[in-house]
């Protein structure tokens, strides 16, 4: 109920009196008086003026479920949140939900992880408030080899979103890491569940550095702030992220993969390039070609072989 209070206050362009409050709403004035008690604590500015009322002055940037349903407009994605303010992981949370028969589309996000992690087991820095920090649960009807395809479509559903919300063009780093400015402040982890050959579940795990200051991060990592200088709304960002991940996640399930591999080309950062992987504890030299219908990417190796990689860790070479 205090969020329908809210939702009055954000509707209300000037003041309004505790009268007006709880004829509408159908409160007591006691009970309007701890509703707003309770949204100024978890950090809304709401200003009284004796003989005007309230006036709804500032909202937190937290990623409150109730803030990223707003106008949300999403058919699945987002339909339920579960958010959390400090949590080892988004992912061990998703995954013991999804276990549980979480519905396809929920989302877990918290403001900050204790153990948040990245690929290959490194650590991804999540400081409270600075960064986006979310797991996705989803249950795709596929056979276990498109899998990585899920990996995809969040990827380019996140640059698109980025792309729409801040004047630079961000791109996708095989398998999973987004850039602005070549410099990674995104990437994407990919859990699944399966049984013989079909996905039972996917927990996609994406973690943006918002706000978040240089110093905090790896030597090669930026933010989105440091590579625009401007301040990020996290809430207006994860709404434009679950939009344009649905939006994919969609078009895949009614057209197949083919359209999120042409998007995923044009955002590509490294078609073209020289590159070095590691896989597997070898390391190959080659030039990256393009990338398969499965989502594995092709590249033509110095001796002229193509070889295809499901996995790795690539470097640019100059
Ligand atoms: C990577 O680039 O290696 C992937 C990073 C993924 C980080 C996100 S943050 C939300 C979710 N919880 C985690 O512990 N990891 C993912």
């Amino acid at each position: 109920m205090k969020f329908k209070l809210l939702e009055l206050l954000k509707n209300c362009t000037s003041f309004i009196s505790k009268e007006e409050i709880s004829e509408r709403l159908n409160l007591s004035r006691q009970t309007v008086f701890r509703y707003i008690d309770q949204l100024r604590e978890i950090g809304y500015d709401i200003q009284l003026i004796p003989h005007l009322g309230y006036k709804l002055v500032s909202c937190p940037d937290r990623l409150l479920p109730f803030e990223i349903q707003d106008r949300l407009n999403t058919k699945v994605i987002g339909k339920k949140i579960y958010h959390y303010d400090l949590i080892g992981s988004t992912m061990d949370i998703a995954m013991k939900l999804a276990l549980d028969r979480a519905c396809e589309g929920a989302v877990v996000c918290a403001e900050g992880q204790i153990r948040g992690r990245g690929r290959l087991g490194r650590e991804w820095i999540s400081p409270k408030y600075k960064g986006v920090y979310f797991s996705l649960i989803l249950r795709p009807e596929i056979p276990l080899n498109q899998a990585p395809i899920i990996t995809l479509l969040t990827a380019v559903g996140i640059c698109q979103a980025i792309n729409k919300m801040a004047l630079v063009s961000a791109s996708i780093k095989w398998p999973n890491d987004i850039l602005v400015n070549n410099k990674k402040i995104g990437g994407i982890l990919t859990e699944l569940n399966a049984e013989q050959n079909r996905v039972n579940f996917i927990i996609v795990g994406i973690g943006i550095n918002v706000n978040t200051p240089r110093s905090l991060l790896p030597p090669n990592a930026s933010s989105l702030e440091f590579e625009t200088k401007e301040d990020f709304s996290r809430i207006e960002l994860v709404k434009e992220i679950l939009r344009d991940i649905e939006y994919f996640y969609l078009l895949f399930k009614k057209k197949g993969a083919q359209p999120i591999i042409e998007k995923w080309r044009q955002l590509s950062f490294l078609t073209g390039e020289r590159v070095e992987v590691a896989c597997q504890k070898k390391k190959l030299t080659g030039v990256v070609l393009d990338i398969d219908s499965d989502g594995s990417l092709l590249i033509r190796e110095d001796s002229g072989f193509i070889k295809r990689l499901t996995a790795g860790d690539i470097i640019r070479l100059r």
